[in-house]
């Protein structure tokens, strides 16, 4: 559904220095497949993802999705960033259906919709609130319903968790691979946890930077549903310790 076909991205920084975000990246993603992008700070993960939701202008190569070379944001495509940006002056509903009314797509059904999200994230009887009334967990969770209101096929998650504390975190994760399992879709998701990747991907595509290319692209045979408890699966560990041996060069040992 997706081809990143030998893509380079190149900035230019104020000292007119040229940055090499990332060289000659081709990734072919199935539709309703669950990615992960991993990679130290600074490895091209967000360039990345912008060039796929068509914030960003590729250097060289193309990004194709269905059949369409990507120029400009899709309508199709819903994005998640790291912090839930939310408009501080509209209640959690508004905030919601804001991407229906930017595209003019507001409905009778569309707050019922927006509803059913939101009691899918468990956020029913939190609609009239306003964001500064939300935890930031619960922030978040009205984020995803914020960019899944219109049903888009692709998910484009920025290290969406990773301000949140580890319970949350944990508890977003579970709910986010329910949403996957009802409400299929492709989604591509950045994280710097390789643990938090292989809970979630199919396939975690690792990335090494300096300029940021693929280093490998690791199957994840973990059986679904996954649940908390997994990572002592052999599976499990076997694809942690690939992903930690291609971020760090060594198999990293237990500190004691
Ligand atoms: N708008 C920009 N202008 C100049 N350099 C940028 C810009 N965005 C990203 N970069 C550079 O591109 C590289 C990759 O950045 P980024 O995609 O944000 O990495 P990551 O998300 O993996 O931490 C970094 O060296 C970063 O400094
Ligand atoms: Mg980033």
């Amino acid at each position: 559904m997706i081809e990143i076909e030998n893509v380079s991205k190149h900035f230019v920084s104020r000292d007119r220095d040229r940055v090499a975000a990332l060289t000659n990246v081709s990734i072919s993603i199935r539709r309703n497949e669950f990615v992960c992008l991993v990679g130290p700070s600074g490895c091209g993960k967000s360039t990345l993802l912008r060039l796929v939701g068509g914030l960003l202008p590729v250097t060289q190569g193309r990004v194709v999705i269905d059949g369409q070379q990507v120029s400009e944001p899709r309508a199709e495509t819903g994005i998640v960033f790291q912090s839930p940006t939310l408009l501080p002056w509209a209640s959690v509903l508004d905030n919601v259906l804001f991407p229906l009314k930017m595209m003019k797509r507001v409905t009778r059904d569309s707050p019922n919709r927006a509803k059913s999200l939101l009691k899918l994230v468990g956020l029913d009887g939190f609609e009239g609130k306003y964001p500064r009334e939300l935890s930031g967990g619960m922030q978040m969770r009205a984020g995803i319903c914020r960019a899944l209101v219109h049903d888009p096929d692709i998910l484009l998650m920025d290290e969406p968790f990773s301000s949140l504390d580890a319970l949350t975190r944990e508890e977003l994760t579970l709910e986010l691979m329910r949403i996957w399992r009802e409400q299929p879709k492709t989604v591509l998701f950045v994280t710097h946890s390789i643990p938090e990747s292989v809970m979630l991907a199919d396939r975690v595509v690792v990335l090494s930077p300096r300029p940021g290319r693929i280093a490998e692209i690791v199957p994840v045979q973990v059986p679904r549903p996954r649940q908390f408890g997994m990572e002592a699966l052999d599976e499990f560990q076997r694809a942690t310790s690939r992903i930690r041996q291609l971020i760090f060069g060594v198999e990293r040992t237990t500190v004691h």
